[in-house]
């Protein structure tokens, strides 16, 4: 079985101090038993230097929560991957729902801020998932393969072959309502035949594919063991460190 993959998003949470507290106890437990998981932690951005600081210690990466759609230049308030990538950021979460919802990110938005990750040789964390009502309405599987193709089916195949996806069922997120195994085993491979169909088996077979929405270290050790589950994108839970560990440890056997 190949390396899982464990993302931490704390969103908008923690004060400076608590951030740092997180990051030196963070420290403390992976420095005395490093998970064979690959670990990424996505702190907000003025909290990103703690977690850079520490970076070259090789126990965790760290990426951002978000990107600009934009290059550089007269952008108010927006930070670009090309700042982030000067801090030796390794990913960027994509097409988060909250992004999408609270911030109307749309697909368009989407695609560019994509492109801007691969220009700055950032890795997207591209989320995809659906509603409630979309899912009691059967329509899952179609909202998710207008966001897997419309967000990255336009990258050639190398460009694809970096991306790490993130199923992450709207429903799911922050509410305690995890998907069950099936339901993540069965969407993890309808993308992976999206997938297929677009870039070939072998592209398909390779790409990372996570599951996000109520992982904690009740469930995580059950969701993991679903075939086509490479990991994990962890919000709540991540803001905990023996919450956080013990995920990173169950993805890790
Ligand atoms: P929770 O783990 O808090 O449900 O959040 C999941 C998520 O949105 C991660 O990006």
């Amino acid at each position: 079985m190949r390396r899982k993959i464990v993302a931490g998003n704390w969103k908008m949470n923690l004060s400076f101090q608590e951030a740092e507290e997180l990051i030196n106890d963070l420290i403390d437990v992976l420095e005395e038993e490093s998970p064979e998981a690959e670990v990424i932690i996505c702190p907000p951005f003025p909290f990103m230097e703690l977690a850079t600081d520490y970076m070259e210690e090789g126990l965790f990466k760290v990426g951002a929560q978000n990107i600009s759609p934009f290059d550089a230049g007269a952008y108010t308030g927006e930070v670009s991957a090309s700042m982030l990538k000067s801090m030796d950021l390794t990913h960027c979460i994509i097409g988060h729902s909250e992004r999408r919802k609270y911030f109307n990110e749309d697909d368009k938005m989407l695609t560019a801020k994509v492109n801007q990750a691969m220009a700055h040789k950032l890795i997207p964390i591209f989320c995809v998932g659906e509603s409630l009502p979309e899912r009691e309405a059967g329509k899952h599987l179609e909202v998710v393969r207008r966001q897997v193709r419309h967000g990255l089916f336009h990258l050639d195949t190398d460009e694809f072959a970096k991306v790490v996806i993130a199923y992450e069922p709207v429903w799911a997120i922050g509410t305690g309502m995890t998907a069950t195994p099936e339901q993540a085993k069965d969407m993890h491979a309808y993308i992976r035949t999206l997938i297929t169909e677009r870039y070939g088996n072998e592209v398909a077979q390779a790409t990372m594919i996570l599951y996000g929405g109520s992982c904690n270290s009740e469930n995580a050790t059950e969701i993991f063991a679903q075939e086509g589950v490479d990991g994990g994108l962890i919000g709540g839970a991540s803001l905990k460190v023996d919450e956080f560990i013990s995920i990173c440890k169950q993805a890790s056997v």
